[in-house]
């Protein structure tokens, strides 16, 4: 029955399309920015470690366990994981899960627009010359004015939505499909160019030990560094799930997976080596926090050979990552608008960006006239602004828990017949994921939430 199912939104014209799309989804702003912050905010190695850990052991099978998921359901995930309950004659009532990813992506969408909006906005400040031979201190305040000033973030936060609806309003064939077609050849190689000069700086190696020589890390960071392996991936909210709708059935899951999981990690790898050694080589602080790349890497753009060229190379590099990543977050809730309520691609496309853009004013405002009005709830968080408690919510919580039921959902709700049909060209790979989606991820999830909140 699954087999017969066509998308009604189309499909991607072959497999390297699909990898490049999941691929665009997962390497963005979690790559670039994030990762490098909160591998600086946790001491860097251990922390590293923590993180590959978990984008082996739990991150990859639940990315084969989502790509399964979409490419048999066909349709957005919300009606993916209902249709699938009903094929396996189990409650239909599984489509919360697809519930809760719409939520999370769009929760997180309105927050990464607005530190897509700063990027965009360092494009043109670094070409503009602004940052020639300036000091940190003057760094330091250029972005301090600009978080401040909620009107200036608001405007650049407006032009990255419309960026983003204007792809997804355009659909698969010929919106997202072209989009990533262009930008991510072009991510890969802008980014080499900013490891190569980090390499001229006399720093390499201090980025290479900051990275990869173990230190201590706590239980919260346990969970950080879990959270952004389902960050970092896209897992756990139906991106690459509805990515994976659009897939048609001659493929290999696994191979794939391991191909985007790879890429992912590798830029990851890269941003880190581009930006510590620049960073160690200016005497800055790796524990800077969300602002780390603002404001630091300006500094090395001021004072190096052709910084300018280079630093405009680097933010668009952010933007094209951030772009191509929040099309996904925000496909599964306009899929969805399409399949049940009748609304055309651009309908769905303007009023999610709409709801989506106003949410991210509280981000905005969290940077300037709410940067003291701060939440605390009690075991997760303590003083956290309204971007703080959504980044959190989303990345350590939300994210964690729908990749926790996609695994259960797959390894104990479908039969086994069901799942091995669509991932049968390896035998051997099969009994070991399903081994890990059954026993393995479910639990490492579960102790990481647990220790975190001090239960165990
Ligand atoms: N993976 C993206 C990044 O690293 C963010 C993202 C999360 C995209 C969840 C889609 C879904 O920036």
């Amino acid at each position: 029955m699954a087999e017969q199912r066509t998308s009604i939104h189309g499909q991607w014209s072959n497999r390297t399309v699909f990898i490049l799309a999941a691929t665009g989804s997962a390497v963005g702003l979690g790559n670039i920015w994030k990762f490098p912050y909160i591998t600086g905010e946790n001491g860097g190695g251990t922390f590293v470690l923590v993180y590959l850990l978990c984008i082996a052991l739990i991150g990859l099978p639940i990315m084969m366990a989502e790509i399964m998921l979409g490419r048999r359901g066909k349709r957005s995930p919300i009606n993916t994981m209902r249709a699938l309950a009903k094929d396996e004659h189990r409650n239909p009532g599984w489509a919360w899960l697809g519930w809760m990813g719409v939520v999370a992506g769009f929760l997180i969408l309105s927050y990464y627009s607005v530190i897509a909006g700063w990027a965009l906005s360092y494009i043109f400040r670094t070409a503009g010359g602004l940052f020639l031979g300036a000091t940190a201190d003057g760094v330091n305040s250029i972005f301090t004015d600009l978080v401040s000033d909620p009107e200036r973030l608001l405007a650049w936060h407006t032009v990255f939505m419309v960026m983003t609806m204007a792809v997804v309003a355009r659909g698969v064939k010929n919106g997202i499909e072209k989009a990533v077609t262009v930008l991510m050849p072009l991510l890969f190689g802008l980014l080499i160019v900013v490891v190569i000069y980090a390499m001229t700086t006399g720093y390499f190696m201090d980025g290479v030990r900051f990275l990869f020589t173990p230190g201590t890390i706590d239980s919260k960071g346990v969970l950080i560094a879990m959270g952004h392996a389902f960050f970092t991936l896209s897992l756990g909210m139906g991106a690459i799930m509805v990515y994976g709708s659009y897939l048609t059935s001659d493929h290999s899951i696994v191979q794939a997976s391991i191909m985007i999981a790879l890429a992912d990690t590798v830029v990851a790898l890269l941003a880190g080596l581009a930006i510590f050694p620049i960073v160690f080589a200016n005497g800055l602080e790796p524990s800077a926090g969300p602002g780390l790349i603002f404001q630091t890497l300006p500094i090395a753009f001021g004072h190096m050979q052709g910084g300018t060229l280079v630093g405009v190379v680097f933010f668009s590099l952010l933007v094209f990552a951030a772009w191509t990543s929040a099309i996904s977050l925000i496909e599964p809730a306009v899929a969805y608008l399409v399949e049940n309520k009748g609304l055309s691609r651009i309908q769905a496309a303007e009023w999610m960006g709409v709801v989506t853009w106003l949410v991210g004013l509280g981000t905005v405002f969290s940077f300037n006239i709410w940067k003291d009005k701060t939440l605390t709830i009690p075991f997760l968080f303590e003083k956290f602004t309204f971007f703080d408690t959504l980044d959190y919510l989303t990345a350590n919580v939300m994210l964690p828990l729908g990749g926790l039921f996609i695994a259960l959902f797959s390894a104990w709700v479908m039969h086994q017949q069901s799942t091995r049909e669509e991932m049968a060209t390896y035998p051997l790979v099969y009994t070991i994921w399903r081994f890990l989606v059954r026993f393995i991820t479910p639990l490492a999830v579960i102790v990481v939430f647990l220790k975190a909140v001090g239960a165990i």
